[in-house]
């Protein structure tokens, strides 16, 4: 293993390199602060490994993307969701006697606790279907215990399964219709579209279309290496908090505009282009602008720098799903590619290298497919699901696991005497 030497005032510091299986190398400061007394500093962790995983590989200059070594271009070309939820979380593609079962088991799991269906009732109509969905994951852990090995492994089932019935019944409450159950003889992909769509009072049907383009987007969305929800998942899972209370911090942090909330900002921006009168330099100008605090929304990556393989499959994408859609023209996929064209070739973005992202595109489907934009980054927790379920298990296996704690540089006052109340 080859050495880093770190000099500073007298002391001389050796740092073991980690080379990981692509060739990308890494400094081992784990006995720093032991050897020296000497921490590192990196706001944003944009160059800090926190820790190695063997589930996804992100090649951020050359735009490359594979789950457990399978490039994101095949697996969105030809898998199945469930399939990919398997591949994530064991680490292997699934056999077909083995996906058989896991599909089984995933459809005798997607029934909520009927006490459950109350707390939907405390919500108001307005609530944001986010806030519904990571309270009721981590409620969840209220009605499964994580007792052993086994109940894990069953939990792990019982979240993907449940989650999509979360997230519909979610939808359901706001517009104040009927819950509608899961159905067992549909796919993964179709139950939920059932549930989204179909009232008790007429019969529904699930289009392919919408079966498949949901399927690839899920794909799209399944995992993305250490990113601020995923991230989030192992910080708190490495308290040893159960599954469900894990995942629902992950959601939580999903919610955020800048990273998963970000597909419901690119529609809601795209409208307010439009609704100004469609002038897309002027947003442009704006986003520039160091006095704004407007950005472009979907624009810009922490890792991908050259071009985002997701939005770039998305992209193609969303001409298809429109196409056998119907939908001959959408204004809201023009100002979107007038707005891409423009920034592409603005100074700003390109010294920058700021291109579209996954939210860029996955909006305009999502949209054409009649989800409404509040369950944009709900459908965005669907598909991260089993990447943050194979992140947090490869953390609990790994007998190296220690509980997150960062250290910080502490810039406040110095010591200094208490103030009574009578005297301030
Ligand atoms: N519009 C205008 N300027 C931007 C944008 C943008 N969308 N993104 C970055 N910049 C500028 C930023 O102002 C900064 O400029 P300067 O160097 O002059 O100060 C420079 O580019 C670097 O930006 P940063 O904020 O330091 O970059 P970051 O790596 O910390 O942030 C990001 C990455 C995705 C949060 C950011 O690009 C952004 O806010 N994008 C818009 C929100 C978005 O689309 N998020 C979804 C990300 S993809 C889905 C996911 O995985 O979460």
């Amino acid at each position: 293993m080859s050495k880093a030497n770190l000099t500073f005032e007298d002391k001389k510091i050796e740092l073991p390199v980690v080379v990981g299986s692509e060739g990308e190398e890494a400094f081992d400061i784990s006995r720093l602060r032991s050897d020296s007394g000497i921490i590192t500093l990196d706001p944003g962790y944009a160059n800090t490994g926190s820790c190695t995983s063997d589930i996804t590989f992100i090649d951020g200059e050359k735009g490359i993307l594979r789950y457990r070594g399978y490039p994101i271009e095949q697996i969105a070309a030809q898998a199945e969701f469930t399939e990919v939820c398997y591949l994530l979380i064991f680490g292997h593609l699934p056999t077909r006697e083995e996906l058989a079962a896991f599909r089984q088991r995933l459809t005798s799991h997607t029934l909520l606790h009927e006490d459950m269906k109350k707390f939907f009732e405390g919500y108001p109509p307005t609530a944001h279907p986010m806030a519904i969905l990571s309270s009721m994951v981590s409620s969840l852990s209220a009605y499964y215990v994580e007792s052993d090995e086994e109940a894990i492994d069953l939990n792990i089932i019982r979240l993907i399964a449940k989650t999509p019935t979360i997230a519909a019944f979610s939808f359901k409450k706001t517009v104040g219709q009927p819950f509608i159950y899961p159905q067992n003889d549909l796919s993964y992909c179709g139950n939920f579209l059932h549930m989204m769509f179909a009232v008790p009072a007429e019969p529904y049907s699930v289009p392919p279309v919408l079966e498949r383009a949901l399927n690839m987007l899920l794909i799209l969305h399944a995992d993305h290496e250490q990113n601020c929800s995923t991230s989030t998942v192992r910080m708190v899972g490495s308290s040893q908090a159960n599954l469900f209370a894990s995942i629902g911090a992950g959601i939580n942090a999903l919610w955020g505009p800048l990273h998963g909330g970000a597909n419901q900002r690119v529609i809601e921006m795209l409208q307010q282009i439009r609704q100004d009168g469609g002038d897309v330099a002027k947003y442009v100008r704006l986003a520039k602008d160091k006095d704004s605090s407007f950005r472009l929304m979907g624009f810009g990556h922490r890792v991908y720098k050259n071009f985002d393989p997701r939005a770039k499959i998305l992209k193609q994408s969303a001409d298809e799903v429109l196409a056998e859609l119907g939908i001959e023209h959408d204004p809201l996929l023009d100002i979107a590619r007038q707005l891409e064209q423009v920034a592409l070739e603005d100074e700003y973005f390109v010294e920058r290298r700021l291109y579209p992202n996954v939210d860029f595109y996955s909006g305009i489907i999502y949209r054409a497919m009649r989800i409404p934009t509040q369950m944009f980054t709900v459908m965005f927790a669907l598909g991260r699901l089993p990447g943050w379920i194979a992140q947090w298990k490869e953390m609990r296996d790994d007998p190296h696991s220690r509980i997150n704690r960062p250290r910080q540089v502490y810039t406040g006052e110095g010591e200094r005497d208490f103030v009574p109340l009578a005297d301030r």
